[in-house]
């Protein structure tokens, strides 16, 4: 699939320096921090190659030296531990496949736009993770019977004034026996921005519980309050309205994921011969339960045949789907997939629309072209008509690379609450100027709409 945008080239002169925005594997939704989407065509195994694992990062990537490495336990717990890789790696291995999602995985498909990371379909994959169980390490640091909460921390640390990247994680889930703490994937040593050395891994919930490059568990009574998890990773607590802002207080942590399916095969705007049978496959997950059925639909939804599930199958892992079909006639049609969970919930025709764009499940689509020519293919617009910045070079881009700002598809409005963010995490913008960096924020990257999924 085309990456989505080619801002970088679109803005000539030094401050933005031209770069290439995706490799021939993954997509480079920001460089640093590094977020990278697999491209759905390469989802093409059970299990999701180490090489092309979509990345999520909040902060810079810290690059952490084993040998002086430790994990301390600390908190509501009898015994104070610090643990060398070494030590853990001493411990009862335990081996789980679970696929994991970011929660934001589909938020470039949100209508009014919002702001983050704007991830398509290939937020996602699933790999066979080794490690102990969080379980286990608790027990032998005795947490205390009061603990209610165990907050994750990992060796990135926040920049200018944003907070520190740190989770909480409710007892019951941290004790579950597939909770993991590993230090393998796919059977090689973690990779460094999968969190080596050590990085959680928490099943069936939204990635975010799985934080990396771990240094620090603490064992608490109560509920972190720093704010990925008092602001951010929340979900309204009822439907909103498109478009509407909800307060915190209207907002409950996000942790299960959705039953949702994708279709990595044919790929987007594919074209077939006439005449010859034709397999549309992807994968389903459903958080915590287990996939019931897939069914796909070859006339934009009118109907629905069942999809034959893969053999390879886990408790936390997406399973495999493949239909064939045997007579598509010539022309362009919408072929769909729609999942439904061992809970009973099916996917929706639209995902419920919420401030932070989280978990969008709706039932997936590509067009697929039999005997006609090649129409144009659906990429997202061109963003930027062109033209430099001096000040959002000199004011925005210390802490992130322009990709981060430029995918984003605000208007005004949502650019100045943008900007406010960032003043507020130290973003060293002066009252005249904040003004001047909007306008320049909406010349350079107007709004738009992303193309169909
Ligand atoms: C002091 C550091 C800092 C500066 C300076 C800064 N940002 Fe950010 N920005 C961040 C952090 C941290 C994130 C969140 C990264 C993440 O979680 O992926 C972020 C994310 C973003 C995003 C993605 C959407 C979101 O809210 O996560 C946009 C857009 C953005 N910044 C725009 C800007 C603009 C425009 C400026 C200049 C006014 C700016 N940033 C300056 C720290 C900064």
């Amino acid at each position: 699939m085309a990456p989505g945008f080619a801002a970088a080239a679109l803005l000539p002169g030094a401050s933005f320096a031209q770069r290439a925005l995706s490799t021939d594997r993954l997509i480079i939704r920001s460089g640093r921090p590094e977020d990278l989407e697999t491209p759905v065509h390469l989802l093409n195994s059970w299990i999701t190659p180490n090489d092309v694992f979509f990345v999520r990062s909040h902060f810079f990537t810290p690059i952490v030296d084993a040998a002086p490495w430790r994990l301390q336990v600390d908190g509501n717990v009898e015994s104070v531990l610090i643990l060398t890789l070494d030590d853990i790696r001493r411990m009862p291995s335990t081996t789980v496949t679970a696929t994991l999602e970011c929660a934001g995985n589909g938020r470039a498909f949100f209508e009014p736009p919002v702001p983050g990371v704007q991830w398509r379909k290939g937020a996602v994959g699933t790999a066979t993770w080794t490690g102990v169980r969080l379980a286990d390490v608790l027990q032998r640091a005795r947490v205390t019977a009061s603990t209610r909460y165990i907050w994750l921390d990992g060796a990135d640390t926040g920049v200018g004034a944003a907070p520190d990247f740190i989770r909480s994680l409710p007892i019951e889930k941290a004790m579950q026996r597939e909770t993991l703490l590993a230090y393998e994937m796919n059977g090689e040593p973690l990779p460094v921005s999968h969190g080596f050395p050590l990085r959680a891994i928490v099943p069936g919930w939204e990635g975010a519980y799985s934080v990396k490059w771990l240094t620090h568990l603490q064992a608490s009574t109560r509920d972190h309050d720093g704010a990925f998890v008092q602001a951010g990773y929340r979900y309204p607590r009822k439907p909103v309205a498109a478009g509407a802002l909800v307060a915190v207080a209207d907002t409950v942590p996000l942790r299960d994921m959705p039953v949702k399916s994708i279709i990595t095969a044919p790929g987007p705007d594919a074209v077939f011969p006439a005449g010859a049978p034709l397999t549309v496959a992807g994968f389903a997950w459903a958080g915590e339960a287990e996939i019931a059925r897939v069914e796909v639909s070859t006339d934009g939804g009118g109907t629905w045949q069942p999809a034959q599930l893969g053999r390879d199958r886990a408790r936390y892992a997406w399973r495999q789907f493949a239909y064939v079909w045997r007579t598509p006639a010539a022309g362009s049609h919408r072929v769909l997939s729609r999942a439904t969970d061992t809970r009973g919930m099916t996917q929706p025709a639209t995902a419920a629309w919420n401030p932070a764009g989280y978990v969008w499940n709706a039932v997936d689509a590509v067009a697929v072209h039999v005997g006609t020519a090649v129409p144009p293919r659906a990429v997202d617009p061109p963003i930027a008509p062109g033209g430099d910045s001096a000040l959002l070079t000199s004011r925005c881009l210390s802490c992130h690379d322009v990709e981060l700002i430029a995918q984003q598809r605000l208007d005004a409005a949502g650019w100045g609450r943008e900007v406010d963010k960032m003043i507020g995490w130290g973003a060293p913008v002066t009252g005249g100027e904040r003004e001047r960096l909007i306008a320049d924020l909406v010349r350079l990257f107007p709004a738009h709409r992303s193309a169909a999924p």
